[in-house]
């Protein structure tokens, strides 16, 4: 695998591969057997947005693969100056072995990869988040024991988790279900693509949409970058929550995730979060094991 900039780039075979892997790194990580993997590598981590999980899980996950991360906010990069991508790409290809890139515009991350000549990762960008479907992906395996067949449901707004959600999901032979508000649904060619390959829906009626699923996914009604919009956003999203009322349409033993950042109250109530505290922490913690995969796969000797 070159480069992680988006799910939809990937085979379901690859997607296994990382999944395979992720579950044998976190074994092998608890039961204390060490990889070298990334010996004297370094990895740069460009951030343009805030971040909890994903700077401290590449950052822990460089280190226990025997390489060193680096934090690069884009307050003190000179691509916040306007150097052109094109440049840092060329000149960070020089020095480093890997970047992983949190930002807005899908195309920084795609022009990175296309003018660099190192394998780039992508940390999260307005249009997905594959890192965080890729950790999803392992937890719903680790407690289902296959994702075949499952149905996953979103609920809320189209946004970058929805997109990746939709294609890691199909990819992987589960139903997809999207409810969502009008005006906020995911990306178009997402959704034709999902229709075309696997079984898909998009409604706006939550109820239908979480009925018989055996995992329900949300997440917040305000992503980085549209706190501005948040007041208008609360009216639009008020009816789209996850609560125990639409999680009782749900399998009995359905479970529910979200990548974090919650907002109790809004997307997902306080009651249905803490009922479902472990695998919401579970799917944090996979973070860190599904990237250490990709950072293997990607920059290691592995590839
Ligand atoms: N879920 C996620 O990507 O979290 P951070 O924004 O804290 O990295
Ligand atoms: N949709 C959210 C995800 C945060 C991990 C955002 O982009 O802010």
């Amino acid at each position: 695998m070159k480069h992680l900039l988006k799910l939809s780039d990937l085979t379901p075979a690859e997607i296994e591969e990382i999944l395979n892997l992720a579950d044998q790194l976190k074994y092998d990580q608890q039961h204390g057997i060490d990889h070298r993997y990334l010996k004297g590598k370094t990895l740069g981590m460009i951030f343009q947005k805030s971040s909890t999980r994903t700077r401290v899980s590449f950052e822990t996950g460089m280190y226990h693969l025997g390489g060193q991360a680096l934090f690069l906010s884009s307050r003190d990069l000179q691509i916040g100056r306007g150097e052109p991508v094109e440049d840092t790409a060329r000149v960070l290809s020089r020095y480093l072995d890997g970047i992983m890139i949190r930002t807005f515009a899908q195309s920084e991350v795609e022009d990175l990869a296309k003018y660099g000549s190192i394998p780039i990762i992508n940390g999260l960008t307005d249009y997905c988040h594959p890192c965080q479907v890729l950790a999803d992906l392992m937890t719903i395996r680790e407690h289902k024991g296959e994702l075949k067949g499952l149905k996953m449901t979103f609920v809320g707004d189209g946004n970058n988790m929805a997109n990746s959600l939709i294609v890691g999901g199909i990819k992987s032979g589960m139903e997809v279900a999207v409810a969502c508000p009008a005006g906020y649904k995911p990306d178009a060619g997402i959704m034709k693509w999902a229709a075309e390959n696997g079984t898909f829906t998009c409604t706006e009626d939550i109820a239908a949409a979480v009925k018989d699923s055996d995992v329900v996914f949300t997440d917040v009604w305000a992503s980085m970058g549209q706190e501005e919009e948040k007041a208008e956003r609360e009216k639009v999203f008020k009816e789209y929550q996850v609560n125990e009322e639409f999680m009782s349409l749900a399998h009995k033993d359905a479970m529910v995730q979200h990548c974090l950042p919650a907002h109790r109250g809004e997307e997902i109530t306080a009651e249905t979060f803490e009922k479902h505290a472990a695998e919401i922490f579970d799917e944090a913690e996979n973070r860190l094991h599904a990237q250490k995969a990709v950072l293997v796969l990607t920059m290691g000797s592995k590839n």
